[in-house]
Order: structure tokens, then sequence, then C-alpha cells
């Protein structure tokens, strides 16, 4: 007997895949039709330093690849092998948080970090303070765990610092956690350390954990930051970090969770153990190249932070030159997030939308991040050479001549 064909209909999805949106790889759709369409596009979209030509460095790749040949091809355990969860425990202890490995847990970067931790940490209804705007993993992995974001200001005209108040009054029952993430994408800010002890202080009277997002730790132009969590050893802080950034391997998928907290945090160490074991481990061979990262050469870290000054410098001189736009001078990373007063009934889309199809410059609308797109942001990825940035500049600045002309 032969089987009947049913009609092709399409299979549906889940809702929260519908719901589910990173604006930061969504707008690449529109930039390659745009490609299609003949114009070279410069994708300042993603913050990727060796899409722009900062190399990794060679002392890491050497130790992945001796990892593959003595073959460290297997899986490792869990929570990571013992070697790189010391030099994570390690890196904290030196910069004043004291930490034991079995507080370190290996992750495929601060990605899968943030999720195992929010997995941990936040039930269905739960709620979750975050920064607006915010790096928008954070809400699609809330919009997955059915939990709730709730946005705390940080304010342009205070060079993107946290109103603090603002916070307070966020703070309910369902409260679970409050995400820090300094220094910040998409602004660029660094927190001084009297905010920093306020935001502990306040998840530390709430019972809820500060997850800290500290991947930009060392690339403040001013040098490194320390840990949030070193700022007082019993807070009940979560740190989350990776070799993307500052290690220049973003593709490795590399990164760690380091719980901070004492006792009162034990239990979500157990929980995010679990909950990782069941994605078996993450990559073998660069656990490896996470080891001699943390312990070996990091001179490319003061070359590349020098580098990062120069091109905010020039990013904030010319965005600030053009009438109709400003820009806080970012301290670190490598995201501006210029303002743009657009015309009435203009939207945050319509003029990144605009920028793109008329010039190939794509960035991020602010709304991306939370923002209203009626305020008018955009970020602004500035990894490219003075030289090219100063191409892009001019070609900002013609299109948003004609955009505000109407
Ligand atoms: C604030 C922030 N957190 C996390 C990530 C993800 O980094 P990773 O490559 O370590 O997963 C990024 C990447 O841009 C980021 O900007």
């Amino acid at each position: 007997m032969t089987a009947t064909k049913t009609s092709p209909t399409s299979i549906p999805v889940a809702e929260r895949a519908s719901r589910f949106a990173y604006a930061i790889r969504d707008i690449v759709e529109e930039a390659r039709r745009v490609e299609a369409a003949g114009t070279r596009v410069r994708y300042l979209n993603i913050g990727d330093p060796v899409a722009f030509g900062f190399e990794t460095p060679p002392h890491m790749i050497e130790a992945v690849e001796r990892a593959m040949r003595d073959g460290s091809n297997g899986y490792e355990p869990s929570a990571g092998i013992l070697p790189a969860r010391e030099a994570v425990a390690a890196e904290y202890t030196r910069r004043g948080q004291p930490m034991s490995p079995d507080r370190v847990f290996i992750a495929a970067g601060t990605s899968e970090g943030i999720e195992l931790t929010l997995t941990a940490l936040v039930d269905e209804g739960d709620e979750v303070l975050v920064p607006l705007p915010v790096y928008p993993l954070y809400t699609a992995v809330l919009c997955k765990l059915g939990a709730r974001e709730k946005y705390y200001r940080t304010d342009s005209s205070a060079g993107w610092l946290p109103d603090l108040d603002h916070v307070r009054s966020l703070i309910g029952p369902r409260t679970r956690v409050i995400v820090v993430n300094d220094p910040n994408n998409p602004t660029g800010a660094v927190y001084p350390d009297a905010i920093r002890r306020e935001l502990l202080e306040i998840a530390d009277r709430a019972g809820c954990v500060l997850v800290a997002d500290e991947v930009y730790i060392d690339v403040s132009y001013d040098g490194p930051v320390a840990p949030v969590g070193s700022l007082d050893l019993d807070s009940p802080v979560i740190s989350l970090s990776s070799l993307s950034k500052a290690y220049l391997a973003p593709g490795w998928r590399t990164g760690w969770i380091a719980v901070g907290g004492g006792e009162r945090l034990r239990n979500v160490a157990t929980a995010i153990n679990k909950l990782g074991e069941a994605r078996l481990c993450s990559t073998g061979p660069m656990q490896h190249g996470l080891i001699a990262a943390l312990n070996g050469d990091r001179t490319h870290q003061e070359t590349f932070r020098a580098a990062l000054r120069e091109r905010a410098e020039v990013t904030a001189g010319r965005i600030n030159a053009i009438p109709g736009m400003s820009c806080v001078t970012p301290r670190a990373a490598f995201y501006a997030m210029p303002h743009v007063t657009l015309p009435p009934g203009k939207t945050d889309v319509d003029y990144v939308v605009g920028l793109l199809r008329a010039t190939g410059v794509l960035c991020v609308h602010g709304s991306g991040f939370g923002l209203p797109a009626a305020d008018g942001f955009l970020r602004i990825v500035f990894l490219a050479s003075p030289g090219e940035l100063h191409a892009i500049y001019d070609l900002i600045a013609d299109f948003t001549k004609d955009y505000l002309r109407g």
C-alpha cells in the first residue's frame, strides 16, 4: 500500500520562536538585499574585532593546536577542565575577588554563561532588571524562559550611567536578578565604583543576584576594571566573561561563569553545574587556549585599548560635528550609541534602513536594544581603521543632512 500524500502545509513553530528577536543579526537580512542590488555593505552591526583585522595572539593559537595534536579531542568534564577553571579562579583572585576553581564553569562564551545562569535562577513569571539600552541576548533568553525583563534607565545625558533610584523602584517580590553590564555594550560607559557599590547593595538588600556581564573589563581605555565582586566579597555576584573581546577569539566560543557570593550562592553553583552537564561540555581544545590566554602574555591588550581609544575619539568627534546628531564619547569597548534628532513620525529603524540603502553603512537601531523607536538612537561598531571610519562618517554626515531636510 502506498501512503497518501498530504498537501504541503507549513509546520507551525513554537510561539516563543516568533517572539524571539536578536536585532544585531536580524538586520543583516536587509543588508544582504542591499548587497545583492550591488551596493558595498560596511558591516558595523557586530562587535567582532577579528573581522576588522585584530589578530588572536599566536600563543593562544599554538596552545589550541598543540591540544588537538596531543589528543584533547574527546568530551571533557562538563564544568571545564581543571587547569582552565584554575586559571579563571586565579584571575579573579589576582584582581581582588578570591575565587575557588569549583565555583568556575567553562561555557561556550559569555552567551552560554548568560543562558545557563538565568536558567538556573529564574522561573516563569519572575522578573529580571536589565539596563536600558540592553545587550539583546538578555531579553531573548528571558523570552525563552517565560520571565519578564524590567528595564532600568541609563541616561545618555549622564554619560549612560544607571539611574539608581529607578533601579530601586523596580524591585518587587518577583525580582530575582539585576543584570549589570559594565563596561557597557552598547553605550561604552564605565561605571564609577560608587555606583557599582550601590548596585551591589541594592541586589544584596533585595535578596537577588547581581549578574555581572564583565566581558569588556579589559577593554576599558584607561586600563582593566576590577570585577565588581571584588568591591564586596560577600555580595551575591555571578560574573560572566570570555575570550571573545579582550583575547580576540570570538569564534572560539569560550568563556566562563564565576560564582561569587560565598555560601549564599552555593545552590546556584550546583544548579548551573547540573544544567551544564546536559550539554556535555564546552569545546575542549579551546580550553587550552583559555589557559594560555590567562596565564600568558597580554601585551596585545595594550595595543588594542590604544587603538580603540583612538577610534572612539574619531567617532565621537565626527558624530558630534554632524548637525542633528550627538554622541557620548565611549570609555570602553568598541560601540557608540549616537543620537539623531528624528523628524516627527520617523523611527530609528527608518533612519538605519535609510542609511543602509543609501550608503551601505549597516548600524543597529536603538530599539533593537530596547529603546523606544522614536527616541532616535543607533549603535555603531567602530572597529574599522580610523581612515575607514572617516570615510564612513562622511557617508553618515551626507545622508543625515538629506534625511533631516526631509
Ligand atoms: C555585553 C555582552 N555580553 C555578551 C556578549 C556575548 O559574547 P560571547 O562571544 O562571549 O558569547 C557580547 C557580545 O557582543 C556582549 O557585548
